[in-house]
């Protein structure tokens, strides 16, 4: 990998972008801020998430990409051309290796390597979530043995089953950790009548959620509005609360690992009985979930060191494999140029 070589982990939530040998060089929410008399990018990432909501009519500040699709080109082209242009300062025409939500379209794809090449890229590739996600865990993929990786991110949860550096079964719902704060928002306020906001529903989940085991112990004090007083509210909520507001949504992903696993060829079944289950993206940090699912799929289940930036590793690693990795990469053809 040469030390202008450039991989981004292009997520619904986050933007992940590592450089040579240097790791992680931007860890940003995928948020662009448009001036649209201007006709210019005014912010990406950090400093645009502070704009939402708060910007006078010209000025746009929006996710781009939502429940894991592309939903504004324009806008995922322009934040795109940014992030590159900042990270990659004078240097010379770098590779970039892009991993993309696995529902995006081939035309979807195509603009965003297109944006990638505007900014200056020599060579883009593309490459599929699973098979950067198990990359960045660790797990030899090159052999003819099955390993299996359920990434859960913001928008999207990706089930695949990967061998011989190739998807063999994959399944993608849009079941993640945007849902799982819709579900607790949703709890909250029909258990306590209390209507609390998204980043509020969000902290809970990653504070005291327990979809194994919970006791009913750990508690946290959430604030919001009273539905009927229509005043600010304080309460307690805890982690069987929380297990109750996020357990049909938890199901529903363990419920398609089943038929991933229903649908994978029976050497590969055993190969994944040995090796386990390996979790990434960040709703893998939901406390019991490889408990959980180890007990309904029956086969061992870990969290990969670091699950959230296990994909954008994976990409770095690519670097070193764009040989042998050719099946993994997305009609690769498409993709190169000189
Ligand atoms: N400790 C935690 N417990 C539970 N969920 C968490 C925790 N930390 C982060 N998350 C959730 O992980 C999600 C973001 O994960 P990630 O960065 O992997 O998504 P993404 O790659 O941007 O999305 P996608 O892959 O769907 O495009 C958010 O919904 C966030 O709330
Ligand atoms: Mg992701």
């Amino acid at each position: 990998m040469a030390a202008t070589d450039i991989g981004i982990d292009l997520g619904t939530a986050n933007i992940i972008i590592t450089m040579g040998n240097k790791g992680i060089v931007v860890n940003e929410p995928s948020v662009v801020a448009y001036d649209k008399k201007k006709q210019c990018v005014l912010a990406v990432g950090n400093e645009a998430y502070k704009m939402i909501g708060r910007t006078p009519e010209y000025i746009v500040a929006v996710k781009p990409l939502k429940d894991g699709v592309i939903s504004d080109n324009v806008m995922t082209e322009a934040m795109i051309v940014e992030f590159i242009r900042k990270v990659m300062g004078r240097l010379v025409k770098p590779r970039i290796i892009l991993c993309v939500p696995s529902s995006v379209t081939d035309v979807e794809n195509r603009a965003v390597v297109e944006a990638a090449l505007s900014a200056g890229a020599r060579k883009v590739f593309i490459i599929e979530e699973p098979i950067a996600a198990l990359l960045g865990a660790g797990v030899d993929i090159s052999k003819p043995s099955g390993s299996m990786v359920v990434d859960i991110g913001g928008g999207t949860s990706d089930i695949a089953v990967v061998s011989f550096n190739g998807i063999v079964k994959s399944c993608s719902l849009k079941m993640a950790g945007n849902k799982f704060d819709a579900a607790i928002i949703r709890g909250i306020t029909m258990k306590y009548k209390v209507l609390v906001g998204e980043k509020t529903a969000e902290n809970a989940k990653k504070q005291i959620t327990n979809v194994f085991d919970p006791t009913g112990e750990n508690r946290i004090t959430v604030k919001g509005r009273h539905l009927i007083k229509g005043l600010p509210e304080s309460i307690e909520v805890t982690d069987r609360d929380m297990y109750d507001f996020l357990i049909d949504s938890v199901n529903e992903i363990i419920d398609k690992v089943r038929e991933v696993f229903e649908q994978t060829p029976p050497e590969l079944v055993g190969d994944i009985l040995t090796s386990g289950i390996v979790l990434t993206g960040g709703g893998a940090m939901l406390k019991g979930l490889p408990e959980l699912i180890s007990q309904k799929i029956g086969a061992p289940c870990r969290v990969a060191d670091n699950p959230i930036e296990c994909v954008a590793r994976g990409v770095s690693k690519a670097f070193d494999y764009t040989d042998e990795l050719l099946d993994g990469f997305q009609k690769i053809s498409l993709y190169r140029y000189k």
